[in-house]
């Protein structure tokens, strides 16, 4: 399959669905790409899938380093994004320009996501400036988790279906190549992605978004636990290794392993 790149999805709008999915390492990545997935996102939950915390926000710029260059080394033809981890995008521009070179130069994402709309749309167009391009992300912000308290969905007002709505139109004019929506009620997901000319990629938002991303271990039932109802599985990996895992403790134990 062909490269592809942050203009490709761009032009996805109107075409067809974009197919996101999150990966953490090099053997997950292989198997998504090989499957022609369109993006993979290194997410910041790799904290709480892989490295065990309640939150994305211990999460530092360092792990997202090294998961991310564990991907790369997967050499995906589908576009790899990385999060840019808690606060930084909130720190002094050199330093959040410094993190998103480190994320492309040292560990060869192609391109970053940032949480945040309206109120981070500035420093978003400075980077793309830079020539950094930057995925949007709006409606539930993980990192803001000590904030709000918990996850719940957004837009269900008309005061925040308004902020959402400008928050995605000032991430498109600073020139984000696709925004995330998170969490954002079904209808006025459908609106916003009509309102804009890149593609909205929705996760836990309905079916009126331009694509769907989710978190790969959700979708393979490998999970330490809770589930969001919106995921669909599409296998159950986690039983598939408990099972195996068991097998072979059996076999060892009663000295059919090696046979
Ligand atoms: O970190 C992540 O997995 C994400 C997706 C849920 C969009 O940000
Ligand atoms: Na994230």
């Amino acid at each position: 399959a062909d490269k592809i790149s942050t203009q490709t999805i761009s032009l996805l709008k109107g075409e067809r669905a974009v197919v996101a999915v999150t990966a953490y390492d090099t053997a997950m990545a292989r198997y998504a790409d090989e499957a022609g997935v369109d993006l993979l996102l290194v997410g910041d939950s790799v904290g709480t899938t892989q490295l065990g915390f309640d939150t994305t926000v211990p999460v530092t710029l360092e792990m997202m380093l090294h998961h991310t260059a564990a991907v790369a080394r997967a050499n995906p033809g589908a576009l790899l994004v990385a999060d840019v981890p808690f606060a930084v995008a909130h720190d002094e521009f050199t330093k959040l320009l410094d993190a998103c070179r480190r994320l492309m130069q040292e560990a060869g994402a192609e391109a970053v996501k940032i949480e945040g709309g309206a109120l981070i749309a500035p420093k978003i167009e400075r980077l793309v400036q830079a020539g950094i391009p930057v995925l949007g992300h709006i409606g539930l912000l993980p990192q803001n988790f000590h904030q709000l308290g918990g996850y719940r969905k957004f837009g269900r007002s008309d005061a925040e279906k308004s902020v959402l709505v400008d928050d995605a139109l000032a991430l498109e004019k600073a020139g984000c190549f696709a925004v995330i929506c998170e969490m954002i009620d079904g209808t006025v997901a459908g609106t916003i992605a009509g309102e804009l000319k890149i593609p909205l990629i929705g996760i836990g938002s309905g079916p009126h978004c331009d694509g769907q991303i989710l978190v790969c271990n959700d979708l393979l039932g490998m999970t330490a636990g809770y589930v969001p109802s919106f995921v669909r599985q599409y296998a159950q990996l986690g039983e598939e290794a408990r099972k195996a895992f068991a097998n072979y403790a059996e076999d060892v134990r009663n000295r059919k392993f090696p046979s």
